[in-house]
C-alpha cells in the first residue's frame, strides 16, 4: 500500500503566512431575535518563522481558537489567505492537512475505539511506521503519567485530561512540521503540564517543528515562547518576544496582557443589525 507522502517543503519559505484574514460568525440573540455579526477574525497579518513558537494569548472569546482553526483547513475565511510553507490553505487543503497537526481541548478521536486504535489510525494517515510510533506513543504516555492499561480502553471512558495526553502523544508521534496547540495543557495537572511543556521544547530542538500555542497560562507563554500575540475582539494588539512587550506595557506578561486588554475582558467585536 502507499504511505501518503509529506508535501515538499522549501527550506526558504516561513512556517506560516497569513494575510489579512478575517472570519466572522452570524448569530441569533435569543433576547431580541435579532441577527448579530461576531467578528471573530478580524483583518490578522502574521508571519511565523521556522522552528518559532509563537503564543496567542486573549481572554474568552477573542478569535484563538477560530484562528487556529483557519489555519488548521478546518473554516474558510472570509477574506485574506493562509500559507503553510508555502501552500495554500485552501487551494491545497490535504497538502496542508500533512503538514499540520493540531492539540485542541476538544479533541477528536473515534470515541468508542480505543487510544490504541486511535493512535494506530493516526499513523497510517501520517506515513509513520505503525511499530516504532507505537512504542513511540507508550513512552510519551508514560512520561505522562498515563497507565498503558488504558491504552485498550474505549476513549469515551477517558477523563478530559487522559484524552488531553493521548491527543497529545498523537500530535508528537507523527512529528508534524507545524503544530498547532489550542490550550494543550488546560486541564492537566501541574506535573503533566510541565512534562507536556518539555515535549514541546523538545519537538522543536529535534524534530524542526514551528508551533503555535493558545494558552491562558502566563508562566507557559513565558517559558516556551519566542514571541507572544496578544488578542483582543478578533484582533493582535500587540505581538513581540516577551521582553519587548514587558518594555512597553509592564513588568509582568500578566500586568502586559492587562494593560492591553483593558477591563471588562472583552468578547470578539460584535454587531447587532
Ligand atoms: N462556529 C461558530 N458559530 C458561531 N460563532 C462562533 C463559532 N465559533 C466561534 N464563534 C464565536 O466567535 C468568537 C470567538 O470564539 P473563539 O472560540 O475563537 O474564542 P477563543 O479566543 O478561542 O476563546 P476561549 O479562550 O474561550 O477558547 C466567540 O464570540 C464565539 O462565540
Ligand atoms: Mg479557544
Amino acid at each position: 500500500m502507499n504511505q501518503p507522502q509529506v508535501p515538499s517543503v522549501s527550506p526558504s519559505v516561513p512556517a506560516l503566512i497569513a494575510d489579512q484574514l478575517k472570519k466572522s460568525f452570524r448569530e441569533r440573540d435569543q433576547e431580541n431575535r435579532r441577527w448579530r455579526q461576531v467578528d471573530a477574525v478580524s483583518d490578522i497579518s502574521l508571519t511565523v518563522s521556522r522552528r518559532e513558537i509563537l503564543g496567542i494569548l486573549g481572554p474568552n472569546g477573542s478569535g484563538k481558537s477560530t484562528l487556529i482553526r483557519l489555519m488548521a483547513t478546518l473554516l474558510t475565511p472570509d477574506q485574506g489567505h493562509v500559507a503553510i510553507f508555502g501552500h495554500d490553505v485552501q487551494q491545497h487543503r490535504l497538502a496542508v492537512r500533512r503538514l499540520i497537526n493540531r492539540v485542541s481541548v476538544e479533541a477528536s478521536f473515534f470515541k468508542k475505539l480505543t487510544a490504541e486504535e486511535n493512535l494506530a489510525y493516526a499513523t497510517g494517515l501520517y506515513g509513520v511506521p505503525n511499530r516504532a510510533a507505537q512504542v513511540k506513543a507508550r513512552e510519551i504516555l508514560r512520561r505522562l503519567g498515563l497507565p498503558t492499561r488504558k491504552l485498550k480502553v474505549p476513549m469515551e471512558q477517558l477523563s478530559r485530561g487522559q484524552q488531553q495526553k493521548i491527543a497529545i502523544a498523537r500530535a508528537l508521534l507523527t512529528s508534524p512540521t507545524l503544530m498547532l496547540l489550542d490550550e494543550p495543557t488546560t486541564g492537566l495537572d501541574p506535573k503533566s503540564r510541565r512534562e507536556v511543556q518539555q515535549f514541546i521544547l523538545e519537538v522543536r530542538a529535534t524534530h524542526d517543528a514551528t508551533i503555535i500555542i493558545c494558552t491562558h497560562d502566563m508562566n507557559e507563554a513565558e517559558r516556551l515562547c519566542d514571541r507572544v500575540a496578544i488578542m483582543s475582539r478578533g484582533r493582535f494588539e500587540a505581538l513581540g518576544t516577551v521582553a519587548e512587550l514587558k518594555s512597553r506595557y509592564g513588568s509582568t506578561l500578566e500586568e502586559v496582557f492587562f494593560a492591553l486588554i483593558g477591563e471588562p475582558l472583552g468578547e470578539a467585536g460584535e454587531q447587532e443589525f
